[in-house]
């Protein structure tokens, strides 16, 4: 596995591999969830590359951005398991050389839902994507629909911007008892771990939103959202310092 850690390098390596290039961007902490999207990608394409960059644009709070989980070793060992033939490994100040004055800004989709709570967010998410996709060049580039809302709106940004990238949608991984994989699940206590898991059952179990939303606050989840949208029912909340995303069709 090659290691490209500048623009230069990655572009270099893409123009040497002509073949097509099947994409996973990530922010790091790997898990199934992510393996999952690897191993789709490298059923459809010659080549499979792996980004790995917490970027800053889509933090909306400093200390979330500061306590996310880094774990570079242990990640390139995955990959390694995995069969990833390139990981990209950027730095900050490359990506956002030019700073951050040019963006990507969706009008729309963008504001309500996660967008309504972390505003700036997903302008944030569409600007690192279509960087990381001008750079890297992939033929089909492989999103969770974990992040339904994030799935969403990169798949209408290739659409509206006609970029030449295949966007493939993969089912969300879950833990045995049903929660989503995170990297952000290690910053849980043993106690919130264990409540978490209830957060997928209330949703698919609950009749309405209403019922859904009060059910996770009896529960003592600090809810931001619960809404029905694109035929699936998406939340967001709080379990102490964590915030959890989920969904689920309807
Ligand atoms: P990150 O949270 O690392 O997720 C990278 C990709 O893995 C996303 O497409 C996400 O939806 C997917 N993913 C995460 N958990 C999953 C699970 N349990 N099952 C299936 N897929 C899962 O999402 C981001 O990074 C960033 O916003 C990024 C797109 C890289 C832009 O910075």
């Amino acid at each position: 596995m090659k290691i490209l850690s500048s623009i230069q390098e990655m572009k270099t390596w893409r123009r040497e591999h002509g073949g097509t290039i099947g994409f996973v961007p990530t922010m790091g902490a790997l898990h199934q969830g992510h393996g999952s999207l690897i191993e789709a990608a490298k059923k459809h394409s010659d080549k499979t590359v792996v980004s790995i960059f917490v970027n800053p644009t889509q933090f909306t709070n400093q200390d979330d951005l500061k306590n996310y989980p880094r774990t570079e070793t242990e990640d390139i060992r995955l990959m390694l398991k995995w069969g990833v033939d390139a990981a990209f490994l950027p730095v900050a100040h490359e990506i956002y050389s030019g700073g951050y004055k040019f963006t990507i800004t969706e009008s729309s989709e963008s504001k309500i839902l996660c967008g309504a709570h972390r505003p700036g967010h997903f302008d944030g998410v569409l600007t690192v994507v279509a960087k990381l996709f001008n750079i890297v060049e992939p033929d089909h580039a492989y999103f969770g629909e974990k992040d339904f809302q994030q799935l969403k709106l990169i798949s209408g940004m290739v659409q509206a911007l006609n970029i030449p990238v295949d966007v493939v949608a993969c089912p969300t991984v879950r833990e045995a008892d049903g929660l989503a994989m995170s990297s952000r699940n290690v910053r849980l206590t043993s106690l919130e771990r264990e409540l978490a898991a209830q957060l997928p059952q209330v949703l698919k179990k609950s009749a309405g939103t209403d019922v859904a939303r009060a059910e996770l606050s009896r529960l003592g989840f600090k809810v931001d959202y619960v809404e029905d949208f694109w035929g699936r029912r998406l939340a967001a909340v709080h379990l102490g310092k964590v915030r959890l995303i989920d969904n689920v069709e309807i």
